[in-house]
């Protein structure tokens, strides 16, 4: 079997991993800025110098037979302080940039919120703060009108997960809480009623385009499938991750199956979440409407049943081994013999990426459409005479195309692919030594270098095979 002829072959990117330029051309403060610069370790700047370069990345994309590219808007770009005065060479940058993509024959696919709250906002609480959530829908509609045009594909949020998990679990982005479930899922439910407020915004207008949300998902399964411990363990983690937000953005409500796990989580960790009904209204609303789920999708986890103390140590660095991910009454995540790991200790698995698209298809059987909106492998590249030769990338990228054409074949409505990245970025938590891009960039020329991914793909693009 074949991938459709309308199949979206993309590459994905993001406003604060790839344009540079993070304080020039009017743009106002994002979390991460302080947050860097505190750490010392790396900054977003000049990244992979988008902002300047994006001519030669759409070119490289027609040359190359990528037909989608995920972008997403700064919206500190656009409204510095995230409300009120709005910066116009800010608005104009990406009218340029969707122009550009059309004169290459690039589907832009557009994210509204990448990671990168507005610092005005961010300090006021960020989306625990239900300002922000309104904020975000004055955004949202600005970009709706203001992008009609050109923008015929959008993505409200990138990844409400990750925000929640690295802001207030793991502690990796700002400002490196730890431990805190409760504040977890409250980001998560705030930002699903942002989502769908959006949502309804954007169809009640009538635009002609396309709308829907961006989850990271991991299939999550008992590490040993005979106990019943370890059961209840990978479910928890299941919930946590993914089927509080899938029930958000499927069903507009949490179910109860979902809130049981929820409400002993957050039980034991003394808090209580602020769900209203009005917000219920609006999620169910937009439930139906959406018209697709991105779906990024990385690698599965093994869980084992754990009642020890947290302990959380992610790996930033690229040392094999290093990471630990414990956590107190929901469980702890194991490596599984036969299963290969990258640098950053993220598994190989691509048979769990069909697993889980089947499953949406099974729980969710309204949802109507799923671009996996990113899909790739951290690999230290090595740049010999302009020859970059990444073989494992092929590997792991050609596994999962494979495992997504299974699902097409087993019913599920997959319409599009982006590799992340599309050239090599920065990393929130790595910094620059962990590299995804099909176009490798050297951060001190800005000049791309297509390494063997990037041919392979070409060749998958045209044939429509793998
Ligand atoms: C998820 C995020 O959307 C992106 O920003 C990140 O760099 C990649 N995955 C790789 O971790």
């Amino acid at each position: 079997m074949k991938f459709s002829d309308d199949f979206i072959f993309g590459g994905a990117t993001a406003a604060y991993q790839c344009e540079g330029s993070t304080l020039e051309y009017g743009k106002g403060k994002v979390s991460w800025d302080d947050f860097l610069a505190k750490q010392g370790r790396f900054k977003a700047d000049p990244a992979s110098d988008f902002y300047h370069q994006y001519g030669q990345d759409l070119k490289l994309c027609k040359m190359f037979g990528i037909n989608g590219i995920r972008i997403s808007i700064s919206w500190a770009r656009i409204f510095p302080d995230g409300t009120g005065k709005i910066n116009q060479e800010g608005i104009d940058f990406y009218h340029r940039v969707f122009q550009e993509c059309h004169k290459n024959n690039v589907e832009p696919f557009i994210t509204l919120h990448h990671f990168d709250t507005p610092d005005t906002l961010y300090q006021k609480g960020d989306f625990l703060n239900r300002e922000t959530v309104d904020a975000f829908v004055d955004y949202a509609k600005f970009c709706f009108e203001e992008y009609k045009d050109e923008v015929k594909y959008w993505f409200t949020f990138n990844e409400i997960w990750a925000v929640a998990t690295n802001t207030y679990i793991e502690g990796t982005f700002p400002n490196g809480e730890k431990y805190n479930m409760t504040k977890a899922f409250q980001i998560m439910h705030n930002m699903m009623l942002a989502h769908a407020k959006a949502v309804v915004a954007y169809k009640e207008a009538g635009y002609k385009g396309q709308i829907g949300c961006v989850q990271s998902l991991e299939y999550k399964y008992p590490y040993d499938e005979n106990s019943l411990d370890d059961i209840q363990a990978a479910k928890n983690e299941d919930v946590l991750q993914n089927q509080f937000l899938l029930d958000a953005t499927f069903k507009g409500y949490y179910s109860t199956e979902t809130m049981e796990i929820v409400d002993r989580l957050v039980a034991i960790n003394n808090g209580q979440l602020d769900l209203r009904d009005e917000d219920f209204e609006v999620m169910k609303k937009a439930a139906v409407l959406i018209d697709y789920m991105g779906m990024n999708y990385y690698q599965s986890r093994f869980i084992q049943y754990y009642d020890g103390e947290n302990d959380i140590h992610h790996n930033g660095t690229g040392e094999k081994g290093t990471s630990r991910f414990c956590l107190k009454n929901v469980g702890r995540r194991m490596e599984k013999e036969g299963i290969p790991r990258t640098d950053w200790d993220w598994l190989i698995h691509p048979e769990s990426m069909f697993d889980m698209l089947v499953r949406i298809r099974q729980q969710y059987p309204n949802y109507k459409c799923i671009y996996i909106t990113e899909n790739g492998m951290g690999y230290k590249d090595e740049f010999v005479d302009g020859v970059i030769d990444d073989a494992p990338r092929i590997d792991y990228i050609k596994k999962h195309l494979q495992y997504a054409l299974k699902a097409v074949e087993a019913g599920v409505n997959v319409k599009g692919y982006f590799v992340w990245s599309l050239m090599d970025m920065f990393s929130w938590t790595n910094g620059y030594n962990k590299r995804y891009g099909l176009f490798y960039v050297d951060y001190e020329t800005q000049k791309r270098y297509p390494k063997a991914s990037a041919y392979w793909y070409k060749s998958v693009s045209e044939t429509k095979e793998v």
